[in-house]
This record gives C-alpha cells, sequence and structure tokens, in this order.
C-alpha cells in the first residue's frame, strides 16, 4: 500500500507566555503588566508521509522538530492547520491514537522508574490489549535485535543510557503502532550502541513496515536510515526530497589531498593548471588540494594524473559530508538545492 500515513497541512504552532523583564524591577513589574509575546515554534509546514517510509526530520536547535512530533503525536493542539495520523487528528482522538502510534524521546525514558523492565513490558500488554501470542512473538524480536536479555530482569533506574534507550524502543514498539515517531533517539549514546539501535530500527521498519519519522543531530542515523529527509529552520519547512538527490545536486563533489615530496616548481604547479580547467587545484607549500566533480572524472583517474606529474608521498579522499550540504542549505535557503 502506498497511502499517506502523515498528513500535515498548513500546521503552525504558537507560544504564548508572559513577557519577562530584566532584574528585580522587571520580575516586580511582570506582577503588575500581562504583556505577553507569541513566539511560532512551527509555521505554516506541510507533507505528507506514506506507509513504511523512514524519514529524517533535521534541524538545527529550537528549529521546531520536537514542537512538530508533538503536535503529530496527539501531546500538542496546533494553533492552525491539519494535521492527521491514520486519518484522524491525534490531539483529538487519544485513545484511538495511542494506539497507532509509538514514541521516543531520547532526552527522558517513558518508563517506570522502579519496575524492573520485564514488569513494564507485562503492564503495557495489558494497557494496549496486546494479545499473549502477540505479546511473545514482539518481545522474542525484541530480544533479538535490541539485546534485552542481560537486563531485562534490572529495575530502569539502573540501566545505563545505552540499556534504557533500547528498552524505551521495545516499549514504545510493543502494541506495534503504525507509525514511530524518534525524537533524537542516538543522543549521548556511544557508537556500539547507536549501531545497535539503527540496527533494530532498520529491522523493525523491514519485518512490520512501520512508518518511522526520526529526528536527530546526528546526520549519521540519517545517512544510514533515511532516504527522504525535511530539514526545518526557524520553524518553516525548507527541503523536502530524496536523500540522494540532494547529496547528487549539493555535493556530487570530491577533494583529493596530496603530500607531495618537494615543493613543486613553477613548471610543475602550471602543468597542474593545465591539465583540465575542471579540476580546482590549490597548492599550499607541499600540500595540493585538487576538488572536483564526480561526473567529470573518477577519483582514480584524477590520482593518475596528478602522479604522472608529482610524487605523491600521501594521498587521502574526502567526499562532501552531509553535514557541510546542510550547512550550506541553511545559510542559503531552499532556492540553492
Ligand atoms: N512549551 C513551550 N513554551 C514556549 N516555547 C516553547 C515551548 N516548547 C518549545 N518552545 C520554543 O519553540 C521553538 C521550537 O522548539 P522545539 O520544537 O523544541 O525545537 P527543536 O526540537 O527543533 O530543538 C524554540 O524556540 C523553543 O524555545
Ligand atoms: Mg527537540
Amino acid at each position: 500500500m502506498n497511502q499517506s500515513v502523515i498528513e500535515l497541512k498548513n500546521i503552525r504552532k504558537e507560544f504564548v507566555s508572559t513577557k519577562h523583564y530584566p532584574g528585580f524591577k522587571g520580575a516586580v513589574k511582570g506582577l503588575f503588566t500581562k504583556e505577553t509575546e507569541t513566539k511560532v515554534a512551527v509555521d505554516d509546514v506541510s507533507f505528507s508521509i506514506k506507509e513504511g517510509e523512514m524519514v529524517g526530520y533535521i534541524g538545527s536547535n529550537g528549529a521546531g522538530k520536537s514542537t512538530t512530533i508533538k503536535m503529530m503525536s496527539g501531546i500538542l493542539t496546533p494553533t492552525s492547520g491539519t494535521c492527521l495520523v491514520n486519518g484522524i487528528e491525534p490531539y483529538k482522538n487519544r485513545k484511538i491514537n495511542a494506539k497507532n502510534i509509538g514514541v521516543v524521546f531520547g532526552q527522558r525514558t517513558q518508563l517506570w522508574w522502579d519496575l524492573p523492565l520485564s514488569e513494564t513490558y507485562t503492564v503495557l500488554k495489558e494497557i494496549y490489549e496486546v494479545s499473549d501470542e502477540d505479546f511473545k512473538e514482539r518481545m522474542n524480536f525484541f530480544y533479538e535485535v535490541l539485546e534485552l536479555e542481560n537486563f531485562i530482569h534490572s529495575s530502569v533506574r539502573t540501566l545505563s543510557l545505552g540499556q534504557r534507550m533500547r528498552a524505551d524502543l521495545a516499549a514504545a514498539l510493543l502494541h506495534n503502532p503504525r507509525v514511530l515517531y524518534l525524537d533524537e533517539p542516538t543522543i549521548g549514546l556511544d557508537i556500539v550502541v547507536k549501531d545497535r539501535i539503527r540496527q533494530a530500527i532498520r529491522e523493525i521498519n523491514e519485518k512490520y513496515n512501520t512508518t518511522v519519522i526520526l529526528t536527530t543531530h546526528d546526520l549519521v542515523d540519517i545517512e544510514e536510515l533515511c532516504n527522504r529527509i525535511i530539514i526545518i529552520d526557524a520553524g518553516k519547512k525548507i527541503y523536502d526530497g530524496n536523500l540522494l538527490d540532494l547529496k547528487r545536486s549539493y555535493g556530487g563533489s570530491c577533494s583529493i589531498h596530496f603530500e607531495m615530496k618537494e615543493v613543486p616548481n613553477q613548471d610543475k604547479v602550471q602543468a597542474i593548471h593545465v591539465l583540465s580547467e575542471k579540476l580546482e587545484c590549490e597548492i599550499n607549500k607541499k600540500k595540493l588540494s585538487v576538488s572536483f566533480n564526480k561526473d567529470d572524472f573518477t577519483v582514480a583517474e584524477v590520482i593518475g594524473k596528478i602522479m604522472a606529474n608529482m610524487e605523491v608521498t600521501d594521498v587521502q579522499i574526502k567526499e562532501t559530508e552531509l553535514t557541510d550540504i546542510v550547512k550550506r542549505i541553511y545559510q542559503n535557503g531552499a532556492e540553492a538545492v
């Protein structure tokens, strides 16, 4: 099925708060005035997401990611616009909605602090009315992909951050929701745990065709999991598209750094410059950087050309990284894409 599971239309969220003035005088003034200020956290955002998609929702701190997730998961009501998840408005039908979605916030746990993990899952099984058979099947699957067995009988308060994250993920998925929201799921985790969690998300998506919306600071999460990304900046959507297209149109570039045996003389410098006008060269003493677009040359061709002219002692290849691309989009806006 290729239906949209999530449909956001011109969604907007304003936070109204009492204005604060600095200092003691300000605090006193605040007691007597009711001046308010309005902060637009999400500004006219629309998108639709199909069943089974894994979408990266990215933006800098304060861009509006969590606020969007909270509206999609029914925690917050939009100021205007509509949001449909599985055909219902999450903030209006909280009960039905709860069966459709799973949420993990990396910054705080949804587990009961004092209960052993195994009991937590038993309680959730009752709350979500999961059958014995499904419960068994899913728990076995989570044991396998999230490696829960080492700490299943520990109480949540004793778990390490990485264990807690895996436990949270299993809890969010126990009722097999159609949609999984992950808000910074890998924050603060070491590389090994990050890898495990990414692998688990991939397997869950493959096995259950779960739609996944992922916000993260770690663009490696996105590169490993998502084909599509939506970029939000100061509450506004500035990019929505395929990750590969983005990399092709923005990146596609590659630079190779050569360390030469000796500082090249003028003739050699001239020789490099005439190789092709599509090669951008920069020489600094014994270091030579060559940048080019991969549509024009292969890496091997470029290395070959340079090595035919100079004696090279070291070579480093650097592809344009997603981080660089995203930075450029923040600076230039979506038109640049
Ligand atoms: N409950 C709230 N009250 C007032 N302002 C808020 C509230 N929640 C978020 N904001 C503001 O809305 C903006 C977006 O926040 P958020 O969605 O948490 O961003 P992100 O998750 O992308 O870092 C920020 O400027 C933040 O300060
Ligand atoms: Mg956030």
